[in-house]
């Protein structure tokens, strides 16, 4: 080391002292370690811009020139774990990258954790079902029925876990990113299955229509209490209306889309069942006569020609 490198390397070995890495005080030697990999409070923040200034006089030497792009890594994907509701369930680095979370050794802590292109580590794309599997049982063995899981088991293409829930956030989409997601591989001119983005939102749309479905049932049953009238049939099918509806998000998981079609429209008779139990039956599905649209046709040419004047 040079005298010159040695004495930055030192003052930052300084900065770093004076002002304390953040800590978030754990057990876990991973999540301790990690944390700092690269870390820089408010105050360090500045100092280093200072220190930066400095430096670009002098020597050619950035902010990064301590950091490795894997350590960067490492250090983002903790930051982006601390947001997941994993952080918030304590399931740590090590639930699915193996190790020894006791050690504060690097090179003992990571003992058995393997990198992601290695086909032997737990969190190489084919093998990240099982791993993801040993906590969502459920959704693992619905996966495993689909033809997403056969293609991957056949060193195809296909999403695995993680494809859908973006590591390290884990997030679960919402129905608009669904849409995208399924696109990019569900298209013509990959030509997989390109009606399947179409056929999701649709299941989407039924799903919707089973929760507002539910919201009249309960509302009837609420308005059928306050007339005095027995509501334990009515109560009966909307328990098993809200049952199917809690375990779509597992069912999902089969892509299986006919039959997850047919499961939802299970529980909107369950529900619309539960309105007729409760003394409120459902209204017939309104679609708009040939009545109603051509005098909206009229009414909205008159608001025009109005308009235009
Ligand atoms: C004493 C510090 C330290 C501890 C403890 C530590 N790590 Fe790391 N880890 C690092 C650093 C630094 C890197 C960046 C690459 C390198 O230097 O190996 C890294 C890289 C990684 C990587 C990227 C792949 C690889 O093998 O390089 C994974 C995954 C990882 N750590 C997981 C863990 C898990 C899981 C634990 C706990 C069982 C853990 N780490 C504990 C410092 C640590
Ligand atoms: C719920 C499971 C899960 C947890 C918890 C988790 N990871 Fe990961 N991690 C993965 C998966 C899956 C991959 C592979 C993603 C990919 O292929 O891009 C990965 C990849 C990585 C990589 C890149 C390694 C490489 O070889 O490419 C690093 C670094 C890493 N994780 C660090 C961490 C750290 C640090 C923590 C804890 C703060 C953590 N992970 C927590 C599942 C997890
Ligand atoms: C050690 C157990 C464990 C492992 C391994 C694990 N999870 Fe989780 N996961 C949990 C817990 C606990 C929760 C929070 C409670 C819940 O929602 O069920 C959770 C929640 C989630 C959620 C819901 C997040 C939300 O915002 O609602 C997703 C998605 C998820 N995990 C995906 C994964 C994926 C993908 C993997 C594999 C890469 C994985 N999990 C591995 C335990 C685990
Ligand atoms: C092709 C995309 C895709 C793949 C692959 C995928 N998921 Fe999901 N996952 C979804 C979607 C979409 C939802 C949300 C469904 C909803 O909200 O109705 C979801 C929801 C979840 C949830 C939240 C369930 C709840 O009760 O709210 C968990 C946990 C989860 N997935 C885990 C996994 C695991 C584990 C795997 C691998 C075995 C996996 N997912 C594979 C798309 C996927
Ligand atoms: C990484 C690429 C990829 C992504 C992303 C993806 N799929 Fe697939 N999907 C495939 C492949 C490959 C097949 C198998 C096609 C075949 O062999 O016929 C498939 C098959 C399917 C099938 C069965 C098609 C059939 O004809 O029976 C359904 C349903 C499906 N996917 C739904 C989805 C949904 C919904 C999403 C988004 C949440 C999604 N997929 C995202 C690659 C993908």
């Amino acid at each position: 080391m040079k005298k010159r490198e040695m004495f930055t390397f030192v003052c930052f070995i300084c900065i770093l002292t004076l002002f304390g890495a953040p800590s978030l005080a754990s057990d876990n030697s991973c999540l301790d370690c990690h944390e700092k990999l690269t870390a820089f409070n408010e105050k360090e923040k500045q100092l280093n811009e200072v220190r930066i200034k400095h430096l670009e006089r002098d020597v050619a030497c950035s902010l990064e020139c301590h950091a490795t792009t894997l350590d960067k890594f490492a250090k983002s994907n903790y930051e982006q774990w601390t947001r997941s509701k994993h952080a918030l369930f304590q399931v740590t680095c090590n639930n699915c990258h193996g190790g020894d979370p006791s050690s504060d050794v690097k090179e003992s802590a990571h003992i058995g954790v393997l990198r992601s292109s290695d086909p032997n580590g737990s969190v190489f794309y084919r093998n990240v079902p099982e791993t993801c599997g040993k906590c969502h049982t459920e959704e693992y063995n619905q996966f495993k029925e689909s033809l997403h899981y056969q293609r991957l088991k056949d060193l195809k293409q296909a999403p695995t876990c993680d494809t859908c829930h973006s590591p390290h956030e884990f997030k679960v989409l919402n129905s608009t990113d669904f849409k995208d997601l399924c696109s990019s591989c569900h298209n013509i001119e990959l030509e997989i299955a390109p009606d399947i983005p179409e056929k999701a939102s649709k299941a989407i749309e039924n799903a919707q229509a089973l929760k507002s479905e539910i919201f009249k049932a309960r509302s009837a049953i609420q308005r059928a209490k306050q007339q005095g009238k027995d509501i334990t049939a009515a109560q009966k099918h909307l328990d098993a209306a809200i049952s199917i509806q809690d375990n779509l998000p597992i069912q999902w998981h089969s892509f299986n889309l006919p039959h997850f079609q047919n499961v939802t429209d299970e529980g909107i008779n369950y529900a619309r069942t539960s309105q007729e139990d409760s003394g409120f039956p459902p209204e017939k599905p309104k679609t708009p006569g040939f009545g109603i649209i051509s005098s909206l046709i009229g009414m909205s040419s008159i608001y025009l020609l109005v308009r235009r004047k």
